[in-house]
C-alpha cells in the first residue's frame, strides 16, 4: 500500500500511522520527524529547518520535495509507504505524483483524517512525544503506562516546543491556507479516502482499517 494522510495538525496522523505503518508492514515516513531529528543532531537541514518549525511555518518545498524522493528510493519502500506530513502544498503533491509516475506508479489513496478545529487545540496542549522512536501520547486521552516514559521504548518523553497555543494557531492557519487545498487535489483524482477522526484512539484505527480494506480491493 502506497498511502498519504492527510489532516490538520493534532488530527492524529502519527498516532494512527504507527498502527497502520505495523499492520501493513510498511515505513511510516513523517517529515515533521525527520525535521525533529536534524534540529536536535543539529546537522545542516536541521540548522535550516529549525527557525521554520519553531514558527509552525513551513519548511521551502524545494528543501523537503528532495528529502522525500531521498527516502522513498531506499529499499523498504519498494512494497509501499505511509507518508505522515508529506504531501503539504500542491507543489509538494504535484512533485510525488510525477517522481511516481516516473516509475509506473501511485499512491493507492490520500486518506484524510477528518477532526473540527475546536478539538485540536487540546490535543495539542496535551500532547508528549517520544523523540526517540516519535511515539505520541496526551496526558488525558493516551498517557503513557509509566508516567514520562515512552511505552514502546522507555524514553523520557517531551513537550514538542511548538505546541504552544499560539504556535498551534499559527500551524492552523497556514494548514487552511496550504495544506487545505490538497484535498480537492485528490479529490479530483478519485484518490481522497476520508475518516472521522473523532472519538477514542482505537475506534479511529478500526475505522481506518475498514476505509483502508475498502481501497485495497
Ligand atoms: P508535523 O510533525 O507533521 O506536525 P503537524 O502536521 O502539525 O501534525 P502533528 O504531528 O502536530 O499532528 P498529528 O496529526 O500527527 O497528531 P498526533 O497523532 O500527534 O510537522 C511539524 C512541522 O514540520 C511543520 O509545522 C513544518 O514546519 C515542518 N514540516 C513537516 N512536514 C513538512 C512538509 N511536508 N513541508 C514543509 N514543512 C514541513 O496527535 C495529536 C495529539 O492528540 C496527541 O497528543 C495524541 O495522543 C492525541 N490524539 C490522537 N488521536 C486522538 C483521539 N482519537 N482522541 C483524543 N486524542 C487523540
Ligand atoms: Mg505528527
Ligand atoms: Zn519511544
Amino acid at each position: 500500500m502506497k498511502i498519504v494522510l492527510l489532516g490538520p495538525p493534532g488530527a492524529g496522523k502519527g498516532t494512527q500511522a504507527k498502527f497502520i505503518s505495523e499492520k501493513y508492514s510498511i515505513p511510516h515516513i513523517s517529515t515533521g520527524d525527520i525535521f525533529r531529528k536534524n534540529i536536535s543532531e543539529k546537522t545542516p537541514l536541521g540548522v535550516k529547518a529549525k527557525s521554520y518549525l519553531d514558527a509552525g511555518k513551513l519548511v521551502p518545498d524545494e528543501v523537503t520535495i528532495d528529502i522525500v524522493k531521498d527516502r522513498l528510493s531506499m529499499k523498504d519502500c519498494k512494497n509501499g509507504f505511509l507518508l505522515d506530513g508529506f504531501p503539504r502544498t500542491v507543489n509538494q503533491a504535484e512533485a510525488l505524483d510525477l517522481f511516481l509516475n516516473g516509475k509506473g506508479e501511485q499512491i493507492d489513496t490520500a486518506l484524510l483524517i477528518d477532526v473540527p478545529k475546536e478539538l485540536i487545540l487540546e490535543r495539542m496542549t496535551g500532547r508528549r512525544v517520544c523523540p526517540s522512536c516519535g511515539a505520541s501520547y496526551h496526558i488525558k486521552f493516551n498517557p503513557t503506562k509509566v508516567k514520562g516514559k515512552c511505552d514502546a521504548c522507555g524514553a523520557d518523553v517531551i513537550q514538542r516546543k511548538d505546541d504552544t497555543e499560539s504556535t498551534v494557531k499559527d500551524r492552523l492557519d497556514v494548514y487552511g491556507k496550504q495544506t487545505q487545498p490538497l484535498i480537492g487535489y485528490y479529490e479530483k483524482q478519485n484518490q481522497l479516502s476520508k475518516v472521522d477522526g473523532t472519538g477514542e484512539i482505537d475506534k479511529v484505527f478500526e475505522r481506518v482499517i475498514n476505509v483502508l480494506g475498502a481501497v485495497g480491493k
